[in-house]
């Protein structure tokens, strides 16, 4: 189980874990909450095709569908017990999101919720008790409802101030709490699928990247906004954006495919981040919206807003790479790889067809750190995978320690690249629901929570092999893997 190599990490690096309030909070309408995208979201595989379909009507409907984030995994009154499950481990920081329609349950009122307040202060509360920084997520696909159905979403420039509000409310009420904060998860994620993180399908496909790209604007000047607020209200923290990061390979060395890969890796990889970090619009832009013909509106003083609001730092999920070429049939399609492109026969896959690449990890945050040289936080990693509970009550997750160490020897190599790496929180450190399937089985925590896909269970949270396994990576900050 151990081995010598040593990984070097800095001292203070933020070893933890991560999750969002829609898959691990539950009581969806507690404490005067409002209804978010996520709680329309039914159970099973076909949940964000249900979502995305012609004609859906984001209501509820019992008779058709189950919901697992209004329960989740009920953190909403076990945080207590979770939390201190998480000092046990040892961990430095922990990555929760704030859910926007516990602040503003629609998200156009003019007054916050101070049960939803409340709520966060005794979180943070309880994190600090044991020495946890908090790393708050703004809006982790939890959009108001309202906003969604009243206002289209992101496409609508409305949204920006309510965005504004909802994050200097929260920035003020916290600022003794919370030093770490990020603006949009995976805010990148919308060029594949823009409801969960805009609030809108596109109408048509015609008009999908003139949707997605207006909207995209919307979002950095909110984003700015709320960086700008940051900056004011609490000189110390450190506020980021979060992409998701899956380095694109070319299939091989013609150079259509190596052009085509540059290409495809500039869209998606870098373009939300160069705005955020760079303050401005990338010159690579230009030509793609002048060939998909998208116009931006574009307010006066929108661009200094952008060029004043940039991060501090860049915050990344990774969990793929995704190796792709010009021109592919289907029989070559990667299945399954959330990110595309075709099968690399080099990799592996996990049980969902993502697949599994550490080296990828170290080439992401090389890639990132030589374009920007700003902290890079991976914010995001763990492997969702089948476990079995033994009658003794224990989960013997050994497959999961080597997708996490192979991972960490990564970020430890990359280290000593020169990447100036923060932390690390992997995904879902206590099991929770899944965002793409709506899952319970598709598991990633070192925490065990007995609860099926079919909504039975107890609740009961177990303690996992790979709980003990990074109780002794935090305590010797990466060196017994
Ligand atoms: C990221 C999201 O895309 O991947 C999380 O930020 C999500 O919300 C995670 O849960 C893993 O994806 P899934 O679909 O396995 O839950």
């Amino acid at each position: 189980m151990y081995n010598n190599e040593k990984t070097r990490f800095p001292e203070g690096f933020l070893w933890g874990g991560a999750t969002a309030a829609n898959q691990i909070e539950g009581g969806f309408n507690a404490g005067h909450k409002g209804l978010n995208i996520a709680d329309v979201l039914p159970g099973g595989k076909e949940r964000l095709n249900i979502l995305m379909s012609a004609g859906f009507d984001f209501e509820i409907d019992h008779e058709n569908y189950r919901y697992p984030n209004h329960e989740a995994i009920d953190f909403y009154h076990r945080y207590k017990e979770d939390i201190a499950l998480f000092a046990e481990m040892g961990f430095k920081a922990f990555r929760l999101s704030i859910a926007w329609t516990r602040i503003f349950p629609n998200g156009d009122e003019s007054e916050p919720n101070e049960e939803g307040l409340a709520f966060y202060d005794r979180v943070f509360d309880e994190l600090h008790k044991y020495g946890i920084e908090p790393v708050v997520t703004i809006s982790h696909y939890e959009m108001p409802l309202h906003l969604v159905k009243e206002y289209g979403g992101w496409r609508s420039r409305q949204v920006v101030p309510f965005f504004e509000k909802y994050a200097k409310v929260i920035l003020t009420r916290y600022k003794e709490k919370v030093k770490y904060w990020m603006t949009f998860n995976e805010i990148n994620g919308a060029l594949k699928m823009p409801i969960m993180s805009m609030g809108f399908s596109p109408q048509s496909e015609e008009s999908r990247y003139q949707e997605t790209f207006q909207a995209f604007h919307h979002q950095f000047v909110a984003s700015a906004l709320a960086v700008k607020a940051c900056k004011d209200l609490i000189p110390e923290a450190k506020i980021g954006c979060m992409i998701l990061f899956a380095p694109v390979y070319s299939y091989d060395s013609n150079p259509e495919n190596v052009m085509y890969a540059l290409k495809e890796e500039e869209l998606f990889n870098f373009f939300c981040s160069d705005v955020h970090v760079r303050g401005k619009y990338p010159a690579f832009i230009e030509r793609f919206f002048k060939e998909k013909k998208i116009t931006l509106e574009i307010q006066e003083g929108d661009l200094e807003i952008i060029k004043e609001g940039t991060v501090d730092y860049i915050g990344l999920s990774y969990y793929m790479s995704r190796t792709d070429k010009k021109e592919k049939t289907q029989a070559e399609t990667a299945q399954g790889n959330i990110v595309g492109g075709v099968k690399n026969p080099f990799l592996k896959a996990s049980d969902w067809g993502w697949e599994i690449d550490p080296i990828g990890l170290r080439i992401s945050v090389n890639k990132l750190y030589s374009r920007y040289e700003i902290p890079l936080f991976v914010v995001e990693n763990g492997l969702g995978a089948y476990d079995k509970l033994e009658e003794d009550g224990s989960i013997h997750d050994d497959y999961r320690i080597d997708y996490l160490r192979e991972h960490v020897k990564a970020m430890g190599e990359a280290v000593q690249d020169g990447v100036e790496l923060m932390g690390y929180t992997s995904w879902g450190c206590i099991d929770l629901v899944s965002m793409s399937t709506g899952e319970m089985s598709k598991r990633y925590g070192f925490i065990y929570v007995d609860k099926n896909d079919d909504g039975s269970g107890t609740l009961d949270r177990k303690k996992k092999q790979s709980f003990h396994w990074y109780k002794k990576v935090i305590e010797s900050n990466g060196e017994v893997l």
